[in-house]
């Protein structure tokens, strides 16, 4: 494990010098210039986008904690940091993606519909949002963790080291069990506010988390948040992501084997399991049929309308600031093709459109290309955007 990272830094520090220090193969390459790139293609083996794989044959209830997929815990030299997302994070845990935390995005999305049966629209829909973001389009390599002691010092700004804990592109404020990126750690599992969760579920789910319970700790993170972090950020993305986030446990944490209402109640010690040890529990089977934008779309629409909350941000302690220009974006729902744009705007921000050259420049219109297909099939009324051209495949 360490030589495997250890060696290609000597010898590319060897070979030139060092160019701004050493680009991970799974960093982002946002922020970095021309001399970097090419050296970094020089240094790392370039595959460049790939097509998206395509939805799971299968989606029955199946047993997925299996002889093959068995639970081991974090090595201390594994390079994978700790990550903000409880469901990826239990599919490295369980073997269903790398255990090393780092994954090309079409082992994600195959990852997720086998493991707990995301639908594939949503799947590819947060992938390759999160690759164009966070990922490096060169290696096709994207970090679930972020930063680790091996990964080397920190790249001047506006560099992005990458992985999904970078804050405020994906990773946000108001998490259920993880703190905001203010109170400097935004990633770790927080005992306190999964008691919370647990309170809530008592109060409202009759000790399960169930959608009501849901919607109440999503409604009590927001004003924890409003009430005690200046630089709170609640509008796009986060505020998409922040609802889908309080359905997904009750959509991919329940066993398949649970019919009727019970198949949409989690149990509090399986919830700990996923949170806190990136585990499932044992024997469990993945849901029954895929869940996918549809049924995202309902559970947030039915989390939103339970406790409005408009999309904004504070401007110091509780100065909570609507912010009117999204506010267009989600009155009439959720809108995709506005979340549409907002990524593509972040890729041409983070990779200007005439720096991109060669094979980088085909890799992000890969991914756009990618992206597009899931949005595509929520809304056939996008326009799509070609910032970097077309793909040829
Ligand atoms: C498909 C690829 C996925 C990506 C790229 C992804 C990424 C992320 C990221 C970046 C966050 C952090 C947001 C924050 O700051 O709270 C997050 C949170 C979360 N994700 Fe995922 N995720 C994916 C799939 C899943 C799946 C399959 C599940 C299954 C349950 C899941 C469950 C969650 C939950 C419950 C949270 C919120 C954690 C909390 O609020 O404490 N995600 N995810
Ligand atoms: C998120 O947490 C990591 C690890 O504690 C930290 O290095 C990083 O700076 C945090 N992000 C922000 C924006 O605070
Ligand atoms: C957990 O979250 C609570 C509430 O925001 C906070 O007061 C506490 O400091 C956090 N604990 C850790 C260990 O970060
Ligand atoms: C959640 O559980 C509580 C307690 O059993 C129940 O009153 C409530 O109706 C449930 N919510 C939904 C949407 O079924
Ligand atoms: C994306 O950028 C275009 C052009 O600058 C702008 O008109 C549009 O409002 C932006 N959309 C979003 C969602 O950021």
């Amino acid at each position: 494990m360490l030589s495997f990272y250890a060696v290609p830094t000597i010898l590319a520090l060897a070979a030139t010098g060092a160019v701004g220090g050493i680009i991970e193969p799974f960093a982002s390459l946002a922020g970095r210039t021309d001399a970097e790139i090419e050296h970094f293609i020089r240094s790392n083996n370039i595959v460049g986008g790939r097509p998206a794989p395509g939805p799971i044959a299968d989606t029955s209830a199946k047993l997925v904690n299996d002889e093959h997929h068995p639970w081991l815990s974090l090595l201390p030299f594994q390079i994978r940091g700790p990550c903000v997302c409880p469901g990826l994070n239990t599919l490295a845990s369980h073997g269903w993606l790398p255990r090393s935390g780092v994954a090309s995005p079409g082992q994600i999305v195959t990852a997720v519909q086998e493991g707990l049966n995301m639908g594939w629209d949503i799947a590819v829909l947060i992938t390759y949002a999160a690759m164009l973001v966070d990922g490096n389009p060169l290696t096709d390599l994207l970090s679930i963790g972020s930063k680790t002691f091996l990964t080397g010092p920190a790249p001047p700004k506006p560099a992005i080291v990458g992985g999904l804990n970078t804050h405020a592109v994906f990773e946000g404020d108001a998490s259920m069990t993880r703190g905001d990126a203010f109170f400097g750690d935004n990633h770790s599992f927080n005992e306190t506010l999964f008691n919370q969760l647990v309170q809530a579920s008592n109060a409202f789910g009759g000790g399960k988390y169930n959608i009501s319970a849901a919607a109440e700790v999503r409604f009590n993170r927001i004003q924890q948040s409003i009430a005690t972090n200046p630089e709170f950020f609640f509008s796009i993305p986060r505020y998409a992501t922040a609802f889908a986030e309080a359905v997904f446990p009750i959509a991919f944490f329940v066993d398949g084997r649970n019919t009727g209402a019970a198949a949409f109640e989690l149990d509090l010690t399986v919830a700990r399991g996923f949170f806190q040890d990136s585990r499932m529990p044992r024997d469990f089977h993945r849901r029954d049929g895929a869940f996918g934008l549809d049924a995202t779309g309902e559970g947030l629409s039915f989390l939103i309308n339970a406790h409005f909350v408009p999309p904004g941000f504070n401007k110091g302690i509780g100065n909570y600031v609507v912010d009117e220009e999204t506010l267009d974006i989600f009155e009439n729902g959720f809108q995709i093709c506005a979340l549409y744009d907002f990524f593509v705007n972040k890729t041409v921000e983070l990779y200007p459109v005439p720096k991109a050259k060669g094979v980088l420049r085909q890799a992000l219109a890969q991914n756009l290309a990618n992206f597009f297909l899931a949005v595509k099939t929520a809304s056939s009324t996008c326009p799509e955007q070609f910032p970097y051209g077309k793909v040829h495949n």
